[in-house]
Parts: C-alpha cells; sequence; structure tokens
C-alpha cells in the first residue's frame, strides 16, 4: 500500500492522531470535495435541480456500493445510517410468537432493543450462541441451535462496537442457509475495514454505515438485501418513493431495494458515500484489511508491554478496534489524558450499555477504545504508547 498517499489524501493527519475510526474516520479528501461539491452545486443551482443534474452520479452510488459488497445495484437501499437500515429490514420480517432469534453476545444494544421490543409485542425468544475457548461463537453450538425449527433468524456483528472477535460470517452463513434459516448481518464496523462478500457469506441481509471504516461522511448508511427475499419483505414504512399510488385506493411497492428507502435523503453525502466506496475500492480492500490487523497487532504488543494496561480483545481473529483497560484510571480519564497532548490523540470509550450481554460476562464498566485505519503509522501507536505511558497514575 501507499502509505504516503494515504496520508496525504488525509489531511488531518498532520496535526492528529486519529484512533477511532470506529466512531467515526477521517474521510480522505476525494469524498470531502464531493461532499462540498454537491452543497455549492445546491447553493448554485437549486437542491432538486442539483440533484436531477448528478442523476447518473447517483445511480453510480448504488453500482458502487454493489462491488464493494459484491451485490447487484438493485439489491442496495442507501439509508441514513446503519441502525435505520438494520431497522428497516428487521421490522420487515414476518416474526411470529414462538419464533426464536439467535444472537452472539457481542450484540449491539440498538439491535438488540429491537428484539426486546418484539419479545413484548410478539412474544418472540432470543438466544444468544454460546461462546468458544476463543471467544467468538461456536459454530457447533450455532448448528446445534440451528436444529430447533422455530429458529427464524441468525442475526449478529460480524465485529462488534467494543471490538473483540471477528466473527467468522462465512461459516456463519453457510449453517444458517443449509438449515433454511434467515442471516442478517450487522456489517457496521466491518464494511471498509475488511473484505465482506455478500456471495461468500450467505447473508440474506447486511446493514453498514458511512462514516466508520468505509470514511465517508455522518449521517448516511446502507442496507443489502438478496434479491430473491426482496419482494417477499414489506417495509414496516412506505412512503411515495418506496411505493406508488395506483388509483385513490391503491398502490404498489416497488420491486428493488429501495423499497427500504425513503424519498428525501442527504444528497451530497450520498455521493460522498459513493466516492467513500469507489476510494476503498481503490486502495484494496484486502491489503487494507492486512495493514489494519497488523497496526492493531503491533498497538496490542505495545498496549501489554505498559504497567497497569490490560488488552482486552478476545477471539482467534482480531480486527482494528483495539481495546483495553487501565487498572487505577478510568476509561473516560485515559481518553480525556490523550485528548490533551500537544498532538491531539483520539480514542474512545466504549461503555457497558452499548453491548451489555458482553461487558456483564467479561465484568467490565468500559473499555478504551483505539480503532487503527490503514492510514495509521507505527510512529503514531508509538506516541500513543508513550503518551499512555507517560499517564499521572493518583
Ligand atoms: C456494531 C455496530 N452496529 C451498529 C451501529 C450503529 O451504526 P449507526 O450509528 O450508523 O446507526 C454501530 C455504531 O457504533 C456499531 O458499532
Amino acid at each position: 500500500m501507499n502509505i504516503e498517499q494515504l496520508r496525504a489524501d488525509t489531511p488531518a493527519v498532520e496535526h492528529l492522531i486519529h484512533f477511532n475510526n470506529a466512531g467515526a474516520a477521517l474521510m480522505p479528501r476525494a469524498v470531502v470535495d464531493t461532499v462540498v461539491a454537491h452543497l455549492q452545486r445546491e447553493a448554485r443551482l437549486g437542491g432538486y435541480e442539483a440533484a436531477a443534474q448528478q442523476s447518473s452520479a447517483l445511480d453510480n452510488v448504488y453500482r458502487s456500493i454493489g462491488r464493494l459488497i459484491n451485490a447487484q445495484p438493485d439489491e442496495i437501499a442507501v439509508i441514513e445510517n446503519a441502525t435505520r437500515a438494520w431497522d428497516m429490514a428487521f421490522y420487515s420480517l414476518p416474526l411470529r410468537a414462538g419464533d426464536v432469534i439467535l444472537t452472539s453476545n457481542t450484540e449491539y444494544a440498538g439491535n438488540y432493543i429491537p428484539y426486546l421490543q418484539l419479545k413484548q409485542q410478539r412474544d418472540i425468544e432470543i438466544q444468544v450462541i454460546p461462546n468458544d475457548d476463543q471467544g467468538q461463537i461456536s459454530l457447533s453450538a450455532l448448528k446445534a441451535l440451528l436444529e430447533d425449527e422455530r429458529v427464524a433468524l441468525v442475526s449478529l456483528p460480524v465485529i462488534a462496537t467494543n471490538g473483540g472477535p471477528v466473527q467468522p460470517i462465512e461459516q456463519i452463513g453457510a449453517l444458517a442457509r443449509a438449515a433454511g434459516v434467515l442471516f442478517l448481518l450487522d456489517a457496521c464496523q466491518g464494511v471498509g475495514q475488511m473484505p465482506i462478500d455478500v456471495q461468500k457469506v450467505g447473508c440474506h441481509m447486511l446493514a453498514a454505515t458511512s462514516r466508520k471504516y468505509l470514511r465517508g461522511p455522518r449521517g448516511m448508511g446502507f442496507l443489502y438485501i438478496e434479491n430473491s427475499l426482496c419482494q417477499n419483505l414489506e417495509p414496516a414504512f412506505l412512503d411515495l418513493h418506496a411505493a406508488s399510488l395506483q388509483t385513490p385506493d391503491s398502490f404498489s411497492i416497488r420491486g428493488d431495494a429501495r423499497r427500504f428507502e425513503n424519498w428525501e435523503c442527504n444528497v451530497a453525502a450520498k455521493l460522498g458515500l459513493g466516492a467513500a466506496a469507489d476510494y476503498a475500492l481503490a486502495q484494496g480492500l484486502e491489503p487494507m484489511w492486512q495493514r489494519i490487523q497488523h497496526l492493531a497487532g503491533h498497538l496490542r504488543e505495545c498496549l501489554a508491554l505498559i504497567p497497569g494496561v490490560t488488552v482486552q480483545d478476545l477471539g482467534a481473529l482480531k480486527s482494528g478496534i483495539v481495546t483495553f483497560t487501565h487498572h487505577r484510571i478510568n476509561s473516560m480519564q485515559v481518553q480525556q489524558w490523550l485528548a490533551t497532548q500537544a498532538q491531539r490523540i483520539n480514542v474512545s470509550t466504549s461503555t457497558f450499555s452499548s453491548t451489555m450481554l458482553d461487558m456483564q460476562q467479561r465484568g467490565l464498566p468500559a473499555v478504551n477504545r483505539a480503532s487503527v485505519h490503514a492510514y495509521n503509522t507505527e510512529a503514531e501507536i508509538e506516541a500513543v504508547v508513550s503518551a499512555l505511558a507517560r499517564m499521572p497514575v493518583a
């Protein structure tokens, strides 16, 4: 990879060490330029007129996302964030009393709450797939659970918001397919970080966001729905873009994945999402993933040498999200200390309530999250580690 070029494309690295790519990564110049150019177009021409002028560029956004995850453009809906994209898929599923959802203990609260809501409203059952001894879900346990005919859905994140393992999604997908069970993949932390090919994974639905490892603008995300499933799923919300009136008494829903969209959206950010997908593809998904794993591995090794610091990541395969705790200093204070360094260092804090099942099981109230991207460097890792080693312990 051409790291110098990656950094030249990311001007903020001059004054910032940004290890919060799992929160929102730094946008490359190409993405910023695309968004700003469209805002200027809107100011010059009018919002509707600017969108009309960019209609083929807007169609290309679906092609770019399709290339990113190996899907067809008509299997993609562009939606304002991963949560809403995921919701649109989840709430369209015809889940009934007694149906079982299988999830992981790393499930994100934003997804777990809807499970609980349907448990209350429709009496569905939630079962958490046990982990194996390395901390990722146990494939043999999943296989056994899938023998229960009541299982209607497997739904989990490939990478959790609080780090931990990269789940073996291709094996999970194969098991779900073999059992005839739908698989909804939360790829929010995965897309842009690692190659995700929906044909290989075999997921029926996938939700992702723009601003994290994909390096797109905020307030954007997308949903993938497999073509053969799409027309059987009726969105919980419809508008005049997802459907059209046929007579004063009847409507028809569009046939492609855009039935999960709504009409009004941030057009500049949508174009920015397309530019981010193109940028990631141009860098190469596999080389970026290799570099992210290399940097994260190096960071974990260095952190483990600092007295009082414990690296908290589990899993046979680990991602670019590195989590740690300090035995005397709480995570918010660690985050603040790093932010006050001469060259500001951005890390974040992942709290108990975002991934409650996992944090409860491990007895962790919070962890610091240092999430690295391909544009980060070994020198930045050394600066972070040295700042942590200098941290005053009260
Ligand atoms: C694993 C996971 N899923 C879903 C989300 C929600 O994404 P968004 O904020 O774009 O809705 C997040 C955000 O942190 C996440 O980490």
